[in-house]
């Protein structure tokens, strides 16, 4: 019975791919019968199906793939297929040589959709739009759809993972493992543990912001100590202030000076022994006018004296002649002179003698009157002298007094200026001290001192505190800085932490996420395998009258199969069962896998009948003829004349004299 259904596998074309040097081969929809003998090239034209879809063959390389016979070329596969996903045509085309040391190397490839060339970046491209368009991978495809020659039966123990793999689970599974991947990731942060590091940052936050809180009093308290100084040190440093100050130290300064000329003064007054300027110029003129009376007596005197003097030298000189006269008289007498040399009179020695006499009474006369006039003269000398000490006496009075009354002038006019100084500077205090508001009369002699009573700092406490403000000044820098590394610490503390939450409610959301999805893929799983179960003692029973076994058992752990003939009191293992049963199992199982996974499109069997014996042969084939109906598309090899009646096509494949492999079309 054949019926002509579209299967998945449409053409397949082959040049010089082992055996053969061209294969060209349209397969129908249904049941592909490939025939022949041993070693004449079926499993070759599946291997070559394989290839030409994923590019490669399991357990063989694709340089053995290229054909040994002689004058042979490049290697090239096609195949046609009908995309089960999208419905549309595939056409893949691999081509490829072997190179000079033998190793395969490709020569193009080529994927057609729909009669539209595909651009290709790579193999890894190829397969996966193969994969996508086939709506299975290589593995799936090996694991499901082509049952691969003597390996019919691993499914009664099987590979856990080809196992996971084939139900579906192995992605999940993949899923599962991002999760919980993304989970991991979200538990460490930056190579730290995020659990560890929040119970960290919850213990430094409140440290943090404590210790903020602190730096924060600190800082106020600084600042208002800073202001409080600069406030004290601005009122100590005040113009008004430091101006009165001046103005009190210039007073100060006058009424010293002031003090100290007057003093002087006093004692120029003292020395001129006068009370005041006014009684010592009068003295002074006084004086002068005294010195002026003197020197008029003075002059007086001087004629009175030159006049005695005259007298006196004239005495003098009458005395001189009368002593010259008698001189000569005596001579006279002595010589005996009668003639006198003079007048030339004659002499008589008796009146020479008179004359002597007469002129020694001259004589004593004039002497007594020369004394009398030099008495006189030196009284008038003494009086002159006298008068001239006492005119110089006065002189050098006058000119003292006019001395002490020059410099008492001086002294005067300076104290006058100090007075001056010491008047303006209290007219300035009174304004500063009304401008300052400050209740002392600008006289009070003990006003510096109620003014440093009222002023906030002495000057030398002043230095001392501007270099507290300097120092509080920098503290208050240092903690400001501070404060803000602290505050900005926490406020990244703080973010880091909601962050760091964040990723662990996130990393528990995938927690959480990843428990319930291992729970559903294993309840998915059970299910599954429940309806394969199931399915299979269907199969089973439906392909051999051999009804031993009443159960047939998947172990959820390993997939391996067991089961359970009658009348035994456990299950044994399906590897244990006959080898024909084990056939019949295996097929029964991957049937029904095939069936509980929906797959219906294709199904390969290459000689699965080993080990069956002759009275099952006819059965089974002939269920596997049935289970073709369900399917799509089946390829069956085989060297048993079965299943001919239900195939829709027929494909012979022979040796051909020339050694090389031939596959036709039964028509
Ligand atoms: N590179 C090659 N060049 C030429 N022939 C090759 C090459 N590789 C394998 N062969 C031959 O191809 C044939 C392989 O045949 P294949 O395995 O397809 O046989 P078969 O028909 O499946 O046989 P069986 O029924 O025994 O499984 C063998 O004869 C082998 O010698
Ligand atoms: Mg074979």
């Amino acid at each position: 019975m054949v019926v002509e259904v579209s299967g998945l596998i449409e053409t397949l074309r082959l040049r010089n791919l082992e055996r053969y040097r061209r294969v060209e081969l349209d397969f129908s929809g249904g049941l592909n019968l490939i025939k022949g003998r041993n070693s004449t090239g079926k499993t070759t034209l599946l291997n070559a199906l394989t290839f030409a879809l994923f590019g490669e063959v399991p357990e063989a390389k694709p340089r053995l793939l290229v054909s040994k016979l002689p004058g042979s070329g490049e290697m090239s596969v096609y195949v046609r297929f009908r995309s089960p996903v999208s419905g549309q045509i595939v056409e893949v085309e691999r081509r490829g040589s072997l190179d000079r040391k033998g190793d395969y190397r490709t020569e193009g490839r080529l994927l057609r959709v729909d009669g539209k060339n595909i651009s290709l970046e790579s193999e890894e491209d190829l397969r996966s739009k193969i994969t996508e368009l086939l709506g299975m991978s290589l593995r799936k495809f090996l694991n499901l759809v082509y049952i691969r020659q003597g390996r019919l039966t691993e499914i009664l123990e099987p590979q856990r993972d080809h196992m996971d793999s084939v139900m579906g689970i192995t992605l999940l599974r993949e899923l599962r493992e991002q999760l919980d991947e993304a989970r991991r990731e979200l538990e460490r942060f930056n190579g730290k543990d995020v659990a560890t590091e929040i119970q960290n940052l919850e213990e430094r936050v409140p440290e943090l912001d404590s210790s903020l809180k602190q730096i924060d009093e600190d800082v106020s308290r600084l600042n208002k100590e800073v202001q409080e100084l600069e406030n004290l040190l601005k009122k100590a440093e005040s113009m008004e202030l430091s101006e009165l100050l001046n103005y009190i130290k210039k007073r100060e300064h006058a009424e010293e000076e002031l003090k100290k000329v007057n003093s002087r003064i006093q004692e120029l007054l003292e020395n001129a022994g006068a009370s005041s300027i006014e009684e010592l110029e009068t003295k002074i003129s006084l004086g002068e006018k005294e010195l002026e009376t003197l020197k008029t007596t003075r002059n007086n005197l001087k004629k009175e004296l030159d006049a005695s003097m005259e007298k006196w030298l004239s005495m003098k000189s009458n005395v001189s002649n009368i002593e010259k006269q008698i001189r000569e008289h005596e001579s006279l007498t002595r010589s005996g002179v009668s003639k006198c040399p003079t007048c030339g009179q004659d002499l008589q020695p008796s009146i020479i003698q008179k004359l002597l006499e007469e002129d020694r009474g001259s004589l004593a006369r004039f002497k007594l009157e020369e004394a009398e006039a030099k008495k006189g003269y030196d009284l008038k000398s003494s009086e002159f002298q006298n008068i001239v000490e006492r005119i110089n006496v006065a002189e050098s009075e006058c000119s003292r007094m006019k001395t002490l009354g020059n410099r008492l002038r001086e002294y005067l006019n300076s104290a006058e200026a100090f007075m001056k100084t010491r008047d303006s500077t209290l007219v300035a205090i009174k304004e500063k001290l009304a401008v300052l508001g400050l209740p002392f009369t600008p006289e009070d002699p003990e006003l510096k001192l109620k003014l440093a009573q009222q002023l906030p700092l002495q000057p030398d406490e002043l230095t001392r505190k501007r270099s507290e403000l300097a120092e509080k000044k920098g503290s208050l820098e240092r903690k400001t800085s501070i404060r803000m590394e602290t505050s900005k610490k926490l406020e990244d503390y703080r973010r880091l932490l909601n962050e760091l939450k964040r990723r662990m409610e996130k990393a528990g959301l995938a927690h959480r996420l990843s428990q319930s999805f291992d729970q559903a893929v294993e309840t998915r799983r059970r299910e599954l395998i429940k309806r394969i179960e199931f399915r299979a003692l269907e199969y089973y029973r439906a392909m051999t009258d051999q009804h031993v076994y009443d159960a047939i058992i998947i172990n959820p752990e390993d997939y391996s199969v067991s089961v359970h003939p009658k009348g035994l009191t456990d299950p044994i293992p399906a590897t244990r069962v006959g080898g024909g049963h084990q056939t019949i199992l295996a097929l029964a199982i991957r049937l029904a896998l095939l069936n509980a996974l929906s797959l219906n499109s294709l199904l390969i069997l290459d000689e699965p009948t080993y080990g069956v014996d002759s009275e099952n042969l006819p059965q089974v084939a002939s269920y596997i003829g049935e289970a073709s109906k369900q399917l799509s598309q089946m390829m069956l090899v085989t060297h048993y004349n079965i299943c001919e009646e239900e195939a829709s096509n027929i494909i012979e494949v022979s040796v051909q004299e020339d050694g090389s492999s031939k596959a036709e079309i039964k028509t």
